[in-house]
């Protein structure tokens, strides 16, 4: 990402230089919505970022201008000063959210920017807060704030500024990414794992639909609460249940006249989608690239028939990407929009593309776009 604007423009406005930082998106190999039901994730940092010159100002107050909104924002650090601009909320939430932990935030200047494609799916929201609370722990709090805290920093900024009940995936996979590794983690107990991922004669690519659903948050938000009637409904059977990855299926369908239909195959899908994490690491070290492709289709199938987060768009391009042969395709991220993210052989690699852009166009009236994947640093000082 292309760094010198934001340095010119915080130089334009503010009279001197900031200091650069900068936090990734994210891809999810596998391990879809199973964060906040306690599950695995199996995500990685990708090479586009949201970048940020920070200084700080001598005032208590904020001075934030986001450059792709070409709009300037200006806040205090109290409760009540919460801005207008949706954007804002992001910047203003990280520092609220640190000095609730009893970190030192005081007035800054900043001037940020992203490559992220936003909506996508690919996190440019998570990307955004770790930038934040990355450069507040450096500039304000000596670094005294570990990596963990950062992304339950950028977390609970969601939760209580920007009104999306996610789990911890995205902010982890920001704050903890590294160049050439997927993080398998275990959302409970947050232990975590690098695997080195490299498979040779295979590409990872993005194929973006554009589609942005105006309601995905509170359709996000809905989900999560089925999840958790289902886990409390199982824990009445078996008190050790704190989330569905407690459960096994059996659990399920001991309770399956108690909860609603609907309840119930959320759950399902959910229960399933945290054993096919385990499988497909299992499959990687063998590097059986096939057995986590067709884990990747499961798991299309049921996010978009069982847990109903696909949409047409999506569905199109997993079913062309079956026709072509790919070795493994599936929707990306929360979902209702956004990417699917397939596994293809190097050799079916130019085919694939031209071939869904040209069918997509022809259906849809524009191309998908189309993203490489390079698996990245997470958040840092530049
Ligand atoms: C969004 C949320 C994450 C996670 C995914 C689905 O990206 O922010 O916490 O739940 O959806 O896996």
């Amino acid at each position: 990402m292309e760094t010198q604007k934001i340095a010119e423009k915080f130089r334009t406005l503010f009279g001197t230089d900031g200091i650069l930082y900068a936090s990734a998106g994210r891809i999810n190999l596998i391990g879809e919505h199973t964060d906040y039901n306690g599950g695995y994730v199996f995500p990685g940092a990708i090479d586009k970022v949201v970048a940020a010159a920070i200084k700080p100002n001598g005032t208590n107050k904020v001075r934030a201008y986001s450059f792709d909104n070409q709009e300037m924002a200006e806040f205090g650090l109290n409760e009540e000063d919460k801005p207008e601009r949706h954007w804002a909320c992001y910047v203003f939430g990280v520092c609220r959210e640190i000095q609730k932990r009893g970190g030192k935030v005081e007035g800054f200047d900043t001037v940020f920017s992203g490559d992220i494609p936003i909506g996508a799916g690919l996190s440019s929201s998570a990307a955004l807060e770790s930038t934040f609370a990355f450069a507040l722990n450096d500039l304000f709090n000596d670094n005294a704030i570990d990596k963990f805290e950062l992304a339950k920093i950028g977390q609970s900024t969601e939760h209580n500024y920007c009104g999306v009940n996610c789990g911890i995936m995205d902010q982890f996979a920001s704050c903890f990414g590294k160049a050439g590794s997927l993080i398998r983690l275990n959302c409970k107990t947050l232990e975590y794992q690098y695997f080195p991922f490299d498979p040779k004669g295979y590409k990872l690519v993005l194929l973006d639909t554009c589609v942005k659903h105006s309601l995905a948050s509170s359709a996000y938000n809905f989900r999560r609460q089925s999840c958790e009637r289902a886990a409390a409904a199982i824990k009445k059977n078996h008190p050790e249940v704190d989330f569905l990855s407690d459960c096994k299926r059996v659990w399920l369908d001991e309770v399956r006249s108690e909860i609603s239909e609907e309840d119930f195959i959320r759950s399902e899908y959910v229960i399933g989608e945290v054993q096919r994490v385990l499988d497909v690491c299992d499959a990687l070290e063998r590097s059986d690239y096939e057995t986590v492709g067709e884990l990747m289709y499961q798991t299309h199938f049921g996010l978009s028939r069982l847990y109903e987060v696909s949409c047409e768009e999506l569905d199109f391009l997993n079913k062309l990407a079956r026709k072509h042969e790919v070795t493994g395709s599936r929707v990306m991220g929360g979902g209702f929009g956004g990417c699917t993210i397939n596994l293809v052989k190097e050799e079916l690699y130019d085919e694939f593309v031209s071939d869904a852009k040209k069918q997509f166009a022809a259906k849809y009236g524009h191309e998908p776009k189309v993203y490489d994947v390079v698996i990245s640093d997470g958040a840092r000082r530049l």
